[in-house]
């Protein structure tokens, strides 16, 4: 039930990556020396995604550790929702957490080390084989009991929420669980199925502070759109929750690309700072009465503001390469410090085109010697498309 469609070795070309790479999985591991593996060290990093981008999070987990020369494979099943990297050489996870920042990962939620799958766990005691695990693991300050975000994973939500509270006093009992300590560690359980279950522990700040990566975001009937939630989740994500008055203040302006009904305007409007919204589709009535807003029924990808903004976000449907192109067109003029945009998503390649804009930026900030800070996400709230921030350093906050 838990097979894995496919497998790919680090050293397969990544150009190669759409089709399956035919080994033997038990075969190669067989053949692989790694000397005297207890089942508890942590050689297996679980990566949580969208389901439907199994494969670009596994290419992106690939890449990211090819370059660090770490050996192992990946492991993934089309529409799973969750992909698995295996090291040859164990033990090494709690070390690289330190290393893999999940934040620069575009396609991955949620991060954490496991020592594996852990099947056939007993009905009548789930808990005394996983206290044992969780034994040799380091002190944790906190639990996420988590779930694949698939029709399968999430109707095992109600026998998660029953099962934590034991598990969470268990923990506390055997002072693996100690909420009041200094540890940098959160624990997980992955569950597949009742039965089958991935343990594991996170970096608190190398982590989503959200069971599976999921933000449970509360939508406002006076927002114009549901898009409002892409942009909460966006800055939710992106900066930290006590930075957000440094980021968002009322002596801010900002242009809105793309703002019709004006999901994204409003929540500018709701920080009090003032939007040139460009759309020509309407903008919800409320929102212009608050007087914050000018809406500019002009074409997005000729607008110039008449002076820098501090925030452009750019919603618009169109070609990524494009908006990628529009995006280092308004930082290398110094029309806005940070930014907020989306990039659709082609059907094909989807990895290799994420990868095509992200250097198209990167190459243009980097010829007018800016310095920046750059993310992008597959975020919840996104479904075909990836958010990026853009944040320019060393820049006069307009
Ligand atoms: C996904 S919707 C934006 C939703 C909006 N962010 C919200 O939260 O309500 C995309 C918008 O881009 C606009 N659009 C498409 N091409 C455009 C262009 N060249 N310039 C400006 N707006 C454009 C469309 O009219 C549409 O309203």
């Amino acid at each position: 039930m838990h097979e894995f469609l496919y497998v790919y070795r680090l050293n397969d070309k990544l150009n190669n990556l759409s089709l399956p790479v035919t080994f033997e999985y038990t075969t190669h591991v067989n053949n692989i020396n790694i000397g005297n593996v207890s089942t508890h060290l942590m050689k297996t990093l679980l990566l949580l995604c969208r389901p439907g981008f199994e494969k670009e999070c596994a290419q992106e987990i690939q890449q990211i550790l090819e370059i660090k020369g770490i050996n192992g494979y990946v492991k993934t099943r089309p529409l799973s929702a969750f992909v698995v990297f295996e090291s040859f050489e164990a033990n090494q996870f709690l070390e690289l957490l330190k290393q893999i920042k999940l934040n620069e990962l575009i396609f991955a939620r949620q991060m954490f080390a496991s020592t594996g799958l852990m099947g056939n766990l007993p009905a009548n005691d789930r808990i005394t084989p996983l206290i044992k695990q969780f034994s040799s693991f380091p002190v944790c300050k906190d639990i996420f009991i988590e779930y694949p975000d698939t029709n399968e994973g999430k109707s095992l939500s109600g026998f998660c929420k029953k099962f934590t509270t034991p598990f969470k006093m268990a923990l506390e009992k055997q002072k693996i669980l100690q909420p009041d300590s200094n540890t940098d560690y959160r624990a997980h359980l992955f569950f597949l199925d009742s039965a089958n279950v991935y343990p594991g522990v996170s970096l608190i700040d190398n982590s989503s502070p959200w069971p599976s990566g999921i933000p449970r975001l509360k939508y406002s009937k006076s927002a114009p759109s549901r898009s409002t939630l892409k942009l909460d989740e966006a800055w939710q994500t992106f900066f930290k929750k006590d930075d957000q008055n440094n980021y968002l203040n009322r002596k801010m302006t900002a242009v809105d690309l793309g703002a019709s009904p004006g999901g994204w305007t409003w929540q500018f409007t709701r920080r009090f700072i003032h939007v040139h919204a460009i759309d020509n589709g309407p903008m919800q009535k409320e929102l212009m009465d608050s007087g914050l807003v000018t809406h500019l029924k002009v074409d997005g990808f000729n607008y110039k503001p008449p002076k820098p903004v501090t925030w452009m976000v750019c919603d618009i449907v169109e070609s990524p390469k494009k908006v990628a192109k529009l995006i280092s067109q308004w930082l290398c003029n110094g029309w806005c410090t940070y930014t907020i945009f989306n990039l659709k998503l082609p059907m094909k390649k989807r990895y290799q085109e994420v990868q095509l804009c992200k250097s198209i930026i990167i190459e243009a900030l980097n010829e007018h010697d800016l310095k920046y800070e750059f993310h992008l996400k597959h975020l919840y709230h996104d479904r075909e498309e990836v958010t990026g921030f853009l944040k320019l350093l060393n820049h006069t906050v307009q």
